[in-house]
Parts: C-alpha cells; sequence; structure tokens
C-alpha cells in the first residue's frame, strides 16, 4: 500500500523535487511539503510539482515548542505515516522526535558518524579526508547519531574542488534517498 510522507525543508528542495518525481515508483506520495522559512526555494518547487505545501516561519516562533506544535498541527490535517527531512537544518526536540517516534527520517551528506552537523560535505573536503558519502538514518534525539538505514560512499579525487563534490554528493544522494525510503516502507528496516 501506498505509504504517505510529510517533507520538511528548509532551503533549495533538490532532495524534496527529487524525491517527489520518483514517489510513485518508490511506494509513497508527499501529502504535504512544510518549509521553515518563506524564503526556501522548495515552496517554488512544491508549487510547480502541484504538491501541498505550508510555511512554517521558524522566525515568527519565539520558542521551539510553538514552531514544533505548529508543524504537528500540519501533519496532523494527513494520514502521514512517516516524516521526511530533505534539508531540514534545525534540531528538533526530544519530544517532538518520541512523538513520531522511529518515523522520521533524515539525508546528511557525510558517511556517518563522521562529520555530523552543518556543513558535513565542505567538513569532510576540508579534512582532506579521500572517501566520504552520503547517510540516510533514522532521526533520534542526538544530532545525526539515529539507526543508519543506508550509506554511499563517494569518492574524493585528487583534483576535485568543493563544488565537483558537492555535486557528486548530490547525485549520490537522488539516488539513495528513494531507495532507503522504499527499503523502510516495504519494511525491510
Ligand atoms: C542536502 O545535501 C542534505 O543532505 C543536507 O542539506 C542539503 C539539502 O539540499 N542536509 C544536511 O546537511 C542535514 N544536516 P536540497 O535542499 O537541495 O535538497
Amino acid at each position: 500500500m501506498v505509504k504517505n510522507i510529510a517533507v520538511l525543508v528548509s532551503g533549495g528542495g533538490s532532495n524534496f523535487e527529487n524525491l517527489a518525481l520518483k514517489s510513485a515508483e518508490a511506494g509513497f506520495e508527499i501529502k504535504i511539503l512544510i518549509a521553515d522559512s518563506p524564503d526556501a526555494y522548495a515552496v517554488k518547487r512544491a508549487e510547480k510539482l502541484n504538491i501541498p505545501h505550508i510555511i512554517i516561519d521558524r522566525s515568527k516562533y519565539s520558542a521551539k515548542k510553538e514552531f514544533e506544535t505548529a508543524v504537528t498541527e500540519a501533519v496532523s490535517n494527513f494520514n502521514i505515516d512517516y516524516i521526511v527531512l530533505a534539508g531540514f537544518m534545525r534540531i528538533l526536540s526530544a519530544e517532538f522526535i518520541n512523538f513520531y517516534k522511529n518515523r522520521i527520517i533524515n539525508i546528511h551528506p557525510s558517511l556517518l558518524p563522521s562529520f555530523k552537523g552543518r556543513n558535513g560535505i565542505e567538513d569532510a573536503y576540508n579534512y582532506g579526508v579521500k572517501v566520504t558519502g552520503v547517510t540516510v538514518h533514522f532521526v533520534d534525539a542526538g544530532i545525526d547519531t539515529g539507526k543508519i538505514i543506508a550509506q554511499t560512499a563517494v569518492i574524493i579525487e585528487e583534483d576535485e574542488t568543493l563544488l565537483s563534490l558537492e555535486e557528486k554528493i548530490h547525485q549520490a544522494e537522488y539516488e539513495l534517498y528513494p531507495a532507503a525510503l522504499k527499503k523502510v516502507l516495504d519494511g525491510g528496516v
């Protein structure tokens, strides 16, 4: 049966768009896109793709709890099976994570547990590792610490630039994220 997902974003939304385009073959439907800022380009993509979307502007809420309550309310309007983070750059509270226990999934642009945090690609590049990659994982109360669902390695060549590495990482993400979601939804994780 097709599973319903909500996608949370903060920015460009290229992973969101990729998931939308591959949703039928991966067995899910994006019921709602939630952006935490009106500047998130992902909203434009949702308009073009005709996917319901809502902006819950984090800057309009003084407390994280109120922001998360608004997100929970938006999600509750749909029969959502999983919350999928795609470039969502905020740390969710333990309360929110527990509410959706084992039903929040994230993509991170490094081979976790290396290079956690906001700048996974750049941190790996600057460190000088020869292999980095992409990780899809369940979200737990730590930062980028939840159970790993799938990973892809990306080689950093001698003449690699940060830009070319970013491009390679994104291409790896576009393959890995729909496949990893499909695995979860099929009950394989
Ligand atoms: C992606 O590379 C994703 O892995 C990363 O943000 C980018 C979003 O790109 N997420 C994190 O770094 C989470 N810590 P997109 O908006 O074009 O999909």
